[in-house]
Formats: C-alpha cells, structure tokens, sequence
C-alpha cells in the first residue's frame, strides 16, 4: 500500500475534535459549524468546546476562565530567563524564541510522558501550555524591542490580554473582537500538519511539551502557518493596481507561489478567508480594497496559468489585512495564529492518548541496491 505523496487524501487517524469538508467549502469544531461559533461565542467558549465537546454552561464558563488566568502568567524561573532569550538571534525570530522558552516552561512544569500520565493530568499540562503561551510571546516580543513585559489584566478575556500584552495599553473592543475571531476561526482544522506533527509525537508516548514543540516548528513554515507576513509582503511588494496583473504572472511564470492562495483540501473558497474578507472590510483596513484587488487578479491568473487546479483563497490572504488592521505588529502574526492553534493541538494531543497505537508507516527504499561489499578502508 503506498501513500500518495504529501499524504494527499489519505485518512491516518479518527478524530471527534474537527473536520474539513473541502468541496463544500466548510468546517466544523465538534457539532459545530466553525464560522458560526467565530460569529457568536467567545474564544473562552470555543476552547472549552474542543476541549470537552460541549460549549460551557455560565457555571463552567466561569470555572474554566478562572482556571485559564491561574496559568497565563509566566513562571518565575523562565521569567527571568527570557531577556536573555529575547536577546539571541541574528535576525530575531518570535518563533524560535518562543520554542525556547516554552521548552523551558515545560521543563518547569515538569511535564511527564503522556504514557505515564492520567488524562486528567495530561489536561492541566494542556491548560497550562494553552493558557501562556500568549504571555510568553507578549513579552519576549516587548523585550526584544527594550520594553518590560507587562502582567495580563484579570478583568480581561484572553483575547484582550493577548493584545494588551503585546502593545500596553488597552485594546478597543473592536479590535479585540476581530483578533479573538480570527483565534476562532485558527483553532483547529482537521489533520493539518502541524496538528498531524502534535500526533506523531504523542504516539510515542512523549510529553506534551514535545508534541507542542514540534507542531510549532511546523507550523512556522512558509507552506503551512508561516504565510501571513508574507501575504502582506506579497502586497507590499506589488505595491501599485496598476504592476498587479505583471507582478503576479511573474510570479507563477517563474513557479512561485502566491502566499495565501491554494490549499490541500478546499477546493473552493476557503471559508475562513471569506470571513476575514468581512472582518478587514468592517475594520476599515488600509489594506483592504488592494488586497480584494490583487486577490481578484491573482484568481483570474491561476485559473488561466494553473488550470485545473481549483486554486482559491486560503486562510491567510486576509489574516495579515485584519491583524494589521486591528494593530498586532507583523512579527507577531505567526505567533497570533499559534496562539489559538496550540489550543487545537492539545486538545488532539489529549484525543490521541486517550486511543493510542505508535505511527510508525514505511518508506519505500530507492536508492542503490544493497547489500553491496562494504570497501576496506583507504
Ligand atoms: N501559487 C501558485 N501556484 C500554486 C499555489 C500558489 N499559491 N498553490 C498551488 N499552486 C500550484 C502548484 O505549483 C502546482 O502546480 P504544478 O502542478 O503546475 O506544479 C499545483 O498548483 C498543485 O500544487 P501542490 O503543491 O500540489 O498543492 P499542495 O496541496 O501540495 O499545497 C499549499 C498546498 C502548500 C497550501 C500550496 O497551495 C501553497 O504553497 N500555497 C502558498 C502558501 C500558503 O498560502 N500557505 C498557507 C496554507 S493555509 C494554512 O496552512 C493555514
């Protein structure tokens, strides 16, 4: 049995946490459709959703947020680590700074081997990674640049604290609500790399920590998590209406990629792209018209130099537009994805040691045929 390759089509595991359907161009966290939840509930809600597989009652509600502020400050032992972290890396990488210090965390914690743990321990590590995450980001961000980190507000949800740690001063609620949706609408999506990456490791019975680890190494790939900056790039680039249409064939002539376009499973419009079209359009964007613009060119030119390949907008075409808009700075808009991504991965991460067997597949051997005579040493 061979696997196509990059695993197209192929079905790996069950899963109760989410789904994609990609014709129909729609996606779901348990029963739920995803932008509908995006629409009417609060991140807080969701995470408990994938969580649980059931949205909090107002008693639960409020349990679960007072159990997410009793971990979302950093502790003590990596706090005072993390100017030095903050201070390594030539250029500087949010990304690779926080694998650092949230490997330092994970060793603070002392997260076993999911093999050796209880499900309802394997949940408070999740809780605990989930919830700080966003402080370790904000403040490694506000070190590098000479800033001292600063505290969450208690009074603030998740989503408000994000932004309020990262820039200092209290959001408006609009923007908190277009960053928090957009967290929604990232949560999780099926079996996307990063989150299949999260699985593996769990399979072999490794903690949590590592599982997390090396979902965000993947997912700050350029193909995967890594390709806001570089829509915004992309548009920063072609810089006027008018050198669009002769940017963009350029670009595919020359087999590049255009970042925020295509996608492994939809095959129409990405349904996460249509709702941050929306969210940029309310905010005012200043990037908005252009980036409609350049997105109409862009689909009229894949159809013509791609054809057959069903290439839409995905996920992070708009991502880009709506946190510039709603003041999250461009180094942090990888991060911001991963900040409500960790929330699906350890939710899978939970799933996958509740019903495990170690993914070990084949390769098949191409190279030349063995065994030939090991030579003697020259
Ligand atoms: N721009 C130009 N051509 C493209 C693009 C694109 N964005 N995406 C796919 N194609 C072309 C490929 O060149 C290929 O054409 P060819 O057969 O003539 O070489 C064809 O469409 C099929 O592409 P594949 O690479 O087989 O598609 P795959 O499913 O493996 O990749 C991916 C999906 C990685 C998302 C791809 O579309 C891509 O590179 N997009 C740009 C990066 C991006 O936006 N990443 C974010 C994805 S969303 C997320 O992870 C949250």
């Amino acid at each position: 049995m061979v696997a196509p390759k990059g695993l197209e089509g192929l079905i790996v595991a069950d899963t109760e946490i989410s789904d994609v359907r990609g014709r129909e161009g729609f996606y779901h966290y348990r029963q739920y459709s995803a932008v509908e939840l995006a629409k009417k509930r609060s991140l807080e809600d969701v995470w408990y959703l994938v969580y649980n597989g059931e949205l909090p009652s107002r008693a639960e509600r409020e349990e679960f947020v007072a159990e997410v502020k009793r971990y979302t400050a950093v502790p003590d032992p990596v706090r005072e680590l993390l100017p030095k972290i903050a201070a390594v890396g030539d250029p500087f990488d949010l990304m690779k700074a926080l694998r650092s210090a949230y490997s330092l965390t994970a060793s603070h914690y002392g997260f076993k081997a999911t093999y050796d743990v209880d499900a309802e321990t394997l949940r408070r590590y999740a809780m605990q990674t989930a919830a700080v995450v966003p402080t370790l980001l904000t403040s490694l961000y506000r070190l590098h640049h000479g800033k001292e980190p600063i505290e969450p507000k208690p009074e603030l949800s998740h989503a408000a604290n994000y932004l309020y740690t990262a820039l200092g001063e209290v959001p408006s609620d609009e923007h908190v609500r277009a960053v928090e949706q957009y967290m929604i609408l990232t949560l999780d999506h099926g079996f996307n790399a990063s989150t299949f990456t999260a699985r593996v490791i769990t399979s072999t019975g490794a903690d949590l920590g590592s599982a997390v680890l090396g979902a965000m190494g993947s997912l700050s790939g350029p193909l995967h998590g890594g390709a806001p900056t570089r829509a915004l790039a992309m548009l920063d680039a072609i810089g006027s209406p008018e050198n669009t249409e002769r940017w963009l064939r350029e670009q595919i002539q020359g087999g590049g990629r255009l970042m925020g376009f295509g996608h492994r499973v939809y095959k129409t419009e990405d349904p996460r792209s249509a709702m941050l079209k929306e969210l940029a359009t309310q905010l005012r964007a200043p990037q908005v018209d252009f980036a409609k613009h350049v997105e109409s060119r862009a689909l009229t030119l894949l159809e013509e130099m791609k054809p057959g390949h069903e290439l839409h907008t995905n996920v992070e075409f708009y991502a880009g537009v709506v946190m510039d808009a709603a003041g999250v700075p461009r180094e942090m808009f990888t991060p911001t994805f991963l900040t409500s991504r960790v929330m699906g991965w350890t939710a899978h991460i939970m799933e996958q040691a509740a019903s495990n067997r170690i993914m070990r597949p084949l390769s098949r051997y191409v190279g030349p045929p063995p065994p030939q005579p090991v030579p003697d040493p020259e």
